[in-house]
């Protein structure tokens, strides 16, 4: 299959770059930046990924310059820009401003094989700080911006460099220059899902080599869809999976996900009831991230456990997870990125596995949307392929714990500085900062910081335009919520706890109206997810904890948008979860992300 390289300078940039690549029909391979030349003369183009580093940076990642002698199309982007210009005898200096965001390319060559069917102005997005002050004498600057005159560079023999992130979703002709370029590369069309799935089973053949593998399974999309992959490759006397229920499931979830893995036709199957044992090691876990580490250990404790019991030789057997790729980044997973948060697939005991090759995630460079695509292939039915995603520490995240009350210490004072804020931009509701903090992404980076809850009547968009405004000015703050009751929310008192069974019960019943809802509205795509969570806070007195709504819309959770949902149905919802026992107050989220993840922890 014709088969494009992509040098990975090291950022998340590879991978998207490769999952566009494949949107267009056209198989990628991603090497490492310092691959020698001679491993890429089969290859039909080449991409030099952004990465997060300057040229000038003593070890800042080249690439070796023979490989744009190898007579093969290249079109470096972004860092991959800078590297090609540097090497290639233009000139990079470390900018003074930078341009990060949205920026109009003015293309000056609408007839240049890489500008085909752009128009003059186009909106691209940006994200750099050292910049191209001068290209080769020989090399044709294609378009400028306001800020630069050397944002896309033809250098001649088919070699082509572009400042802006063609890949992402905000340059929204990024795809149509990639096209570009592939027809450049006259690379042939001819990945498909069924190409991949073909490609994927001898690649499952070969590196199990003989081996069984030992897969936990949750019952979501990602690791059934593993699963049944494994099957088809390994057949299923070598696959075996382990539903362990934590008892931070859903109401009634253990059950139905063990009679959906059973409708299936998933053979070997074990069911480990550890309840007591998860919520019993989460007692007095307050952190985050202690949290998680907790939950992923005592996956891997029980997976341990049940592999001696069965008598399984762990050098017969390989140890399968659903990683997705989104999953890996977040965890800090690519060489550069910041660990946001401690995904269960990446506790450092499983880390140990994967580089001693124990490990076979057979799904992990897809997105979401894909591996739905993969479960339709597979034939699994759309109310399975279309559930939403469940966090394997499940409820485990979604019930907030404080050992003692955490105010922010200038909380009186800021929320007069909001307050006043909100008036100035014609939104007047009432700020009020909660003594808890939540999990946050700004800057690619990790925040832990208060919400701020709003009371009040405003329009979706209305909240929409000063929701971002708060985050971005107000720094103690990541998260913006709104309160669903009467009036507005006067006192906070916090009650610290950690996990218990009876605090899970009360989010158990809130989430699963919520799911009825989703299910009887039909809502289950319009909504990607949408987490319920229990924070130990009892407002305006009454007793109680708080609920907070998280609908958002998305497409493989990278980035999310709040979901503005009908008036009427929110209200007929709040209404069922505050007659609930044991609920003090409703509150919605209105965060985007970034900079609130999708999770609160
Ligand atoms: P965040 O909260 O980081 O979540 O915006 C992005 C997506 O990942 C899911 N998620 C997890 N899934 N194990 C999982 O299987 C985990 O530890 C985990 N943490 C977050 C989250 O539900 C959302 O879909």
């Amino acid at each position: 299959m014709d088969t494009l390289a992509i040098l990975d300078f090291g950022s998340q940039y590879a991978h998207l770059i490769a999952d566009r690549i494949r949107r267009l029909k056209v198989h990628s391979e991603i090497f490492p930046a310092d691959v020698p030349p001679e491993k890429l003369k089969s290859m039909k183009g080449i991409i030099l990924s952004g990465g997060p580093q300057s040229v000038h940076a003593e070890g800042g990642l080249k690439c070796d310059p023979a490989i744009f002698d190898l007579n093969i199309p290249v079109l470096g982007i972004c860092y991959g820009h800078q590297v090609m210009n540097h090497l290639l005898g233009g000139r990079v200096q470390t900018g003074k401003v930078g341009e990060y965001g949205k920026a109009t390319l003015h293309v000056h060559d609408l007839n240049n094989p890489l500008t085909q069917g752009l128009d003059a102005e186009e909106p691209v997005w940006m994200s750099h700080f050292d910049e191209v002050v001068a290209i080769p004498e020989t090399a044709k600057a294609l378009a400028s911006t306001d800020d630069g005159q050397y944002p896309m560079v033809d250098f001649g023999k088919n070699r082509w460099s572009i400042q802006f992130h063609a890949e992402v979703t905000h340059t929204p002709h990024g795809m149509k220059i990639l096209d570009n370029f592939l027809n450049i590369c006259e690379a042939k069309r001819e990945w498909s899902m069924d190409r991949f799935l073909e490609l994927k089973i001898k690649e499952i053949q070969a590196q199990a080599r003989g081996k069984k593998v030992f897969l936990l399974i949750s019952g979501g999309v990602d690791s059934t869809v593993t699963f049944l992959l494994l099957e088809k490759a390994l057949g299923n006397d070598r696959v075996y999976g382990l539903f362990v229920d934590h008892g931070l499931m859903r109401k009634d979830e253990g059950a139905s996900v063990k009679q959906l893995l059973e409708k299936i036709g998933v053979k070997n199957l074990r069911v480990y009831e550890g309840a007591n044992e998860f919520i019993g090691a989460l007692k007095e876990a307050y952190d985050p991230e202690v949290k998680r580490r907790i939950i992923g250990d005592k996956f891997l404790e029980v997976q341990r456990h049940v592999t001696k019991e069965l008598g399984l030789n762990p050098d017969e057997w390989l140890l399968g997870q659903g990683t997705i790729y989104p999953d890996t980044i977040e965890s800090g997973g690519t060489k550069h990125a910041d660990k946001i948060k401690t995904h269960h697939n990446r506790v450092p005991e499983i880390e140990e596995l994967i580089r001693q090759g124990r490990v076979i995630e057979p799904v992990k460079d897809l997105y979401k949307d894909e591996v739905r695509e993969v479960g339709e292939k597979l034939g699994l039915s759309p109310d399975m392929v279309w559930r939403h995603p469940f966090p394997g520490p499940g409820l485990g995240v979604r019930c907030l714990c404080v050992k003692e009350p955490s105010p922010l210490a200038n909380a009186e004072k800021l929320e007069q500085e909001i307050d006043a804020f909100l008036v100035k931009n014609s939104t007047p509701l009432l700020a009020k900062i909660l003594p808890v903090k939540s999990v946050g992404v700004q800057g690619d980076v990790r925040s832990y910081r208060h919400p701020v809850v709003l009371s009040g009547q405003a329009e979706w968009s209305q909240l929409e335009a000063i929701s971002p405004m708060l985050t971005n000015r107000f720094l103690d703050l990541n998260r913006v919520l709104l309160f669903l009751g009467q009036g507005r929310v006067d006192t906070v008192r916090s009650l610290p706890n950690f996990i218990t069974k009876e605090r899970l019960a009360v989010l158990q019943e809130a989430d699963a109206i919520v799911n009825q809802m989703l299910f009887e509205k039909n809502l289950l795509r319009d909504i990607w997810q949408f987490p319920v969570v229990l924070l130990p806070l009892e407002i305006n007195e009454r007793p109680g904890e708080t609920i907070v709504l998280r609908p958002v819309s998305s497409t493989e959770a990278m980035t999310a948008n709040f979901y503005p949902m009908d008036k009427t149905l929110l209200h007929d919802l709040t209404q069922k979860i505050q007659a609930l026992p044991g609920i003090s107050a409703v509150l919605y989220d209105i965060t985007n992300k970034p900079p609130g993840t999708i999770e609160w922890e």
